[in-house]
């Protein structure tokens, strides 16, 4: 059965979160005159998630983003995924996570009003990737109004992992038109370019002299239709940001966002070694979302904090592989503000 389940804090800011896909669904902060809107791009309907052409709110696996030809080689056995975007595999296949009905977990300790943990059994060959993976994710949402996401899986053969959330934010309201007055900080100064099928290259790239520059704030609608190879073959932006070139468990800000009108701020805190950084470039106009709203091209953004995609063709790109015996553990954190 699909539940929601709704965390809050003292100061009325609030979460929804389904079992289905383990969405966000719903997330209401305050502007910077103290009128709260929800912030998120999400259904009305919690079965609506279950047909999601655009990922909306939900958490992607077993491996978020792109994998070439959907095929990878892992202890001398090769493996063919399924193939969802033209030849490429896509967030986890043709059923990943997002598409799964997760289990609502006791929470380890005392329960509290502000956490949920959602676990989801992946069998061993489910969707063609090895191992039975036992996932777990959950959210808290402080005082502070920070949401605090913490991944973690363990398997029972060697197999790859890439989680990530999929929500889109328009700090101005779901339903208030496209992200382009946005302003976007990435403290990043390299990417990983791709090609015309938005696989990368494997090149490790710098972002200077490029649009893709986003160390110092930038007005989304002032980059993302500027000519250039690399936002051509995306329609915008839909890009890989490199945070770390080696993997290690440090917290760092990745990214930041604020929007004028509301004055909203949104900053994004990872332990995860890249952000793809997605402008919501293939949202149809006229997607009815939620209260009606008819969302269009570029109505949210999403952050989504990741290893690289196609990773397990890309030796030197940080490892996705997880033996058993090994634990993930991933932490991000998103922390609403106002200016
Ligand atoms: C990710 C991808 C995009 C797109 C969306 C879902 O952000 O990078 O290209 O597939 O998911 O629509």
């Amino acid at each position: 059965m699909i539940k929601v389940i709704t965390l809050r804090n003292s100061s009325g800011a609030s979460l929804d979160v389904i079992n289905l896909g383990a969405a966000i669904t719903a997330l209401r902060v305050p502007d910077r005159f103290g009128e709260f809107q929800d912030i998120v791009l999400g259904y009305d309907e919690p079965t609506s998630y279950l047909r999601n052409p655009d990922y909306f709110g939900v958490v992607v696996g077993r491996f978020a983003n792109r994998i070439a030809n959907g095929r990878f080689r892992l202890n001398e056995a090769d493996y063919q995924l399924a193939r969802n975007e033209g030849a490429q595999h896509l967030h986890g296949g043709a059923s990943g996570f997002h598409q799964r009905l997760w289990s609502i977990a006791p929470l380890n300790g005392a329960p509290v009003e502000n956490n949920v943990r959602l676990t989801y059994l992946s069998k061993d060959g489910e969707e063609n990737y090895p191992g039975n993976l036992a996932v777990s994710v959950s959210y808290c949402f402080t005082e502070e109004n920070e949401l605090i996401i913490d991944y973690s899986a363990t398997t029972d053969k060697h197999t790859i992992i890439n989680l990530t959330q999929h929500t889109y934010f328009n700090l101005a309201g779901h339903d208030s038109g496209n992200i382009l007055d946005h302003e976007i900080r990435i403290d990043a100064k390299r990417f990983t370019p791709v090609g015309r099928d938005q696989i990368p290259t494997g090149e490790i790239q710098d972002v200077r002299n490029s649009p893709l520059d986003l160390q110092a704030f930038q007005r989304i609608g002032d980059v993302v239709d500027q000519p250039h190879k690399q936002l051509g073959y995306c329609g915008g932006l839909d890009h890989n940001y490199v945070l770390k070139e080696q993997f290690d468990p440090d917290m760092r800000v990745a990214a930041e966002v604020r929007e004028p009108r509301s004055g909203r701020v949104m900053q994004v805190i990872t332990d995860q070694p890249g952000v793809q950084l997605y402008t919501g470039n293939f949202i149809g106009d006229g997607t009815i979302g939620k209260n009606g709203a008819s969302y269009n091209r570029r109505q949210g953004l999403c952050l989504e904090t990741q290893h690289f995609p196609d990773a397990p063709n890309h030796s030197h790109f940080p490892s996705v592989e997880l033996l058993p015996g090994e634990a993930f553990n991933s932490r991000t954190i998103y922390q609403f503000s106002t200016d």
